[in-house]
This record gives C-alpha cells, sequence and structure tokens, in this order.
C-alpha cells in the first residue's frame, strides 16, 4: 500500500464517535488507505458502505483487549508501512472512586492502557517513518479540572499520555513519532454517560477532521508532546 506513496492509516474504535468521523475524513483524503477497527461488525460495515464512495476504507472487527488482539492486527496490516497509527479506542468508568472493583480497574485499564501497548508492539515494525496519534482526555491532562466519578477513567488517559512522551524517547532514533492529544468534551454516546444532560459544542465531524489532518502532519512538527484539544470545560 506504501509503494505508491499513498498513506496508510489505522484508526481503532472507528465504528461509532468520533473515531468514525476520523476514519472517513482520511477515507476523503486522496489515495489514502485507512483500516478501521472496532468491535461491532455492523458499524464497521456501515463505516465502510459509507466510506466506500470517497476512498478505501478495509474494516477489522477485533476485541483490541483480546488475547490474540496484537496477532490478528499484525496478521491484518502485513508487510504495509504505516504513515499513522490512531489509538482512539476507549472505554468509560463513570462511578463513585469508593465503589470501584479491582476487576472494573482491570478492565478499563486492560481496554485504555495496556491494549495500547499491545497495538504498538505488534505494529512497530511497519511504523518507523509513521505517527503514533494516542487519544488522552483533559481529564488525564496535568492540572487540569477534575470531575468525581470519572478518576480512574481520567487516572487512565494520564497514563496513555505519560506513556506517549515515554514511546517517543524510546523510538527517537527509530521512529515512529508519538504524540498525544487530550480532548475536551465531543458530543459522542460516551461524553453523554460521562456528563450527562451535557451539551459539548465540538461535534464529531469536527473532531474527527482535526484528528486526521494531525495524524497526517503533525508529527512534523511534534514529537513526544501531550497537547491539550479543547474549546469548553468539560
Ligand atoms: N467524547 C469525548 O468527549 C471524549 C473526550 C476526551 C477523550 N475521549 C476519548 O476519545 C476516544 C473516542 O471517544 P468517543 O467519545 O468517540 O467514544 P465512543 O463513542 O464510545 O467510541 C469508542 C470507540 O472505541 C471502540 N472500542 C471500545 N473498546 C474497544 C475495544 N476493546 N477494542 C476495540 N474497539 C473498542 C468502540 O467500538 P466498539 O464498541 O464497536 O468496539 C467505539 O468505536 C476514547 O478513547 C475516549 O476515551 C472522548
Amino acid at each position: 500500500m506504501k509503494s505508491d506513496a499513498a498513506p496508510c492509516v489505522i484508526v481503532t474504535g472507528a465504528g461509532q464517535g468520533f473515531g468514525r468521523a476520523t476514519a472517513l475524513e482520511l477515507a476523503s483524503v486522496r489515495g489514502c488507505s485507512v483500516l478501521a477497527v472496532s468491535r461491532n461488525a455492523n458499524a464497521l460495515a456501515s463505516l465502510a458502505a459509507e466510506a466506500a464512495a470517497q476512498g478505501r476504507v478495509e474494516v477489522l472487527a477485533l476485541d483490541l483487549t483480546a488475547a490474540n488482539a496484537g496477532e490478528r492486527l499484525k496478521a491484518a496490516v502485513g508487510a504495509r508501512n504505516i504513515d499513522a497509527l490512531v489509538l482512539n479506542h476507549g472505554q468509560l468508568l463513570n462511578k463513585p472512586f469508593a465503589q470501584i472493583t479491582r476487576a472494573e480497574l482491570q478492565e478499563l485499564f486492560t481496554a485504555n492502557v495496556f491494549s495500547c501497548v499491545t497495538v504498538v508492539q505488534a505494529l512497530l515494525g511497519g511504523l518507523s517513518s509513521g505517527h503514533v496519534v494516542t487519544i488522552g482526555s483533559m481529564g488525564g491532562f496535568q492540572d487540569s479540572t477534575k470531575y468525581p466519578g470519572l478518576s480512574s477513567y481520567s487516572a487512565s488517559k494520564a497514563a496513555l499520555a505519560c506513556l506517549s512522551q515515554c514511546l517517543a524517547t524510546e523510538f527517537a532514533s527509530t521512529g515512529p513519532k508519538v504524540n498525544c492529544l487530550c480532548l475536551g468534551s465531543v458530543d459522542t454516546a460516551m461524553l453523554r454517560a460521562a456528563f450527562p444532560g451535557y451539551a459539548s459544542p465540538t461535534t464529531p465531524a469536527t473532531m474527527g477532521a482535526f484528528i486526521a489532518r494531525f495524524a497526517l502532519e503533525g508529527h512534523r512538527v511534534f514529537n513526544g508532546q501531550v497537547l491539550p484539544v479543547a474549546v469548553s470545560n468539560p
């Protein structure tokens, strides 16, 4: 796919929310090949159908927390070089701190942090000249406003941000470049679960367009950065 210099991009969590919008935006970039990953096969089929007129979107229904996730993703990518990897998938736990169980914490960190480790390790061979964009949260950004009920979620996103900086240092001489976008609110199902009744001024399409552009161009000027991306609080 890279041989003709067309960008090859992977977007995780592309079945819904602004991950879907990011994948659609990337598919509209001339020659761009997009591999869209999430668990819901029907949602991915809908994405592929909508993108068909614009460009090429390949889909992979995969739970990135599964034991064989790395191998399955690696097999799907094959020998292709990857220009950008957008680690957008994520899960929310909105629960009072005192009631959070070890199992819930384990599940959340597996989804939001450990699975990102798995994906990067699996794809490292094809990523050397590429850009890894992790999708963090303003909740996990240093000194940001914190909210009750979101302690474990915010802590998982803070871990992801720190991991992103560490990877940028570790890969400094080999690539890829790694940056973390700490997003403020975007009008999605996850936001409505985190902040019931709150309406975000930012649409999935707006955020998807920004992330798509950042994924393709941001590593020319940023590496190892944890960047706040928000126009509202939350
Ligand atoms: N919305 C906001 O205001 C906001 C703010 C800051 C940060 N974020 C972060 O931005 C990202 C996208 O958020 P969103 O609001 O668009 O959320 P969303 O609507 O809930 O979408 C999350 C996506 O992740 C996928 N996913 C979840 N667990 C997965 C797993 N184990 N394996 C593969 N795919 C998985 C989901 O699809 P399936 O269920 O089909 O797998 C879905 O496509 C998340 O990382 C979120 O934490 C969101």
